[in-house]
């Protein structure tokens, strides 16, 4: 019997997230309807950040709202939540909903002090003591927590990053709690070796570990087959390869988003390995992908 492997779509929130324009809720709550439908296990559905910061996702209490009457049997719904603030908006969507509609929170730093800074306007550390009460307060309503770790690799702005620093971000994240790590290898500058490193480096315990890469340089899929060798079993994937990060991106020419989720299921099943996703499921979600982000210059790549 081959071995279970976890995924996670983080298209409604990734993907859409860099996506020239915002849009429309209607077309977003969709997407997450047929992600349901799909066989993955947990949907990455918005972000509780500001709306300056991130207008692509302003909707988010909004989005949740009209998810209110999917079955309890639905994946986990996940949200990106910056801070305190951010808990609350998760936490208000619940009390409205009458149950745990989100049943996990993800708070987010980077392996690189630049990337932090620009992404959150705060030092590592910062970010970190601002995850505290975050945590705490989850665990409190019954959540879950995922700490993600941004720049595994590298950063746009500083380049290679040391898989010491990976480590370090970890251990303080385990510390404070979280139920999860996800490593983001945010510009997709990953290779099996690169990776492999620095999921030795990061120490995971008892904990889940989640890879989430993006595919700009079309190694994704061998890294996946690395990671499953170094025993990871649970990863991220955008459905349509929805995204593409403005980071990695040059004029002209929008990089690829995360590794599309299709293209993620079948490195998992060619590696030996099996997941819950029905294909025929996924690609209706991807067709509506595709068809939310036509002409927008998006790279689509499943
Ligand atoms: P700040 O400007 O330092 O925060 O931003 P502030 O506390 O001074 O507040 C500024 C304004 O934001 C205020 O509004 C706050 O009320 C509001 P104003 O008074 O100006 O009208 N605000 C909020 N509004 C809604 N929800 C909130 C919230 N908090 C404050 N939770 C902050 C700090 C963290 C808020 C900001 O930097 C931010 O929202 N950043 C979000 C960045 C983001 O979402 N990045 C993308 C996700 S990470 C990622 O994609 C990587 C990942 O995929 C892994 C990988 O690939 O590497 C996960
Ligand atoms: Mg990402």
């Amino acid at each position: 019997m081959p071995e279970y492997t976890r995924i996670t779509d983080v298209s409604p929130r990734d993907g859409l997230q860099n996506e020239p324009g915002v849009i429309s809720t209607a077309d977003k709550v969709r997407l997450v309807q047929l992600l349901a439908m799909s066989g993955v296990d947990e949907i990455e559905v918005s972000s509780f950040v500001s709306p300056k910061w991130v207008p692509q996702l302003g909707d988010a209490a909004a989005v949740f709202e009209q998810l209110r009457n999917l079955p309890p049997s639905a994946p986990m719904l996940s949200a990106l939540v910056p801070n305190e603030r951010g808990l609350a908006s998760a936490l208000e969507v619940n009390q409205a909903a009458g149950r745990a509609l989100i049943g996990k929170v993800s708070v987010f730093t980077a392996a690189s002090e630049t990337f932090s800074m620009r992404n959150t306007n705060a030092t590592i550390a910062q970010a970190i003591e601002r995850f505290v009460p975050v945590v705490r307060l989850a665990h409190g309503s019954g959540l879950l927590v995922r700490g993600y770790i941004s720049c595994i690799v590298a950063c746009p702005f500083e380049g290679a990053i040391a898989p010491d620093a990976v480590r370090r971000v970890a251990d303080n994240l385990l510390q404070i709690g979280v139920d999860e790590l996800d490593l983001g290898d945010t510009i997709g500058a990953g290779t099996p070796s690169n990776i492999t490193e620095v999921i030795r480096a990061a120490p995971a315990g008892r904990l889940a570990t989640t890879l989430h890469l993006h595919d700009t340089f079309g190694n994704a899929p061998a890294c996946i087959r690395a990671a499953l060798d170094a025993g990871i079993r649970s990863f991220d994937g955008s459905v349509a390869g929805l995204g593409g990060c403005p980071y990695a991106s040059t004029p002209g020419r929008r990089a690829p988003g995360n590794i599309a989720t299709g293209l993620l299921v079948r490195a998992v099943r060619e590696a030996g390995y099996c997941c819950g996703v029905s294909d025929s499921a996924l690609e209706q979600a991807a067709e509506h992908a595709r068809r939310i982000v036509e002409g927008r210059g998006g790279l689509l790549t499943e």
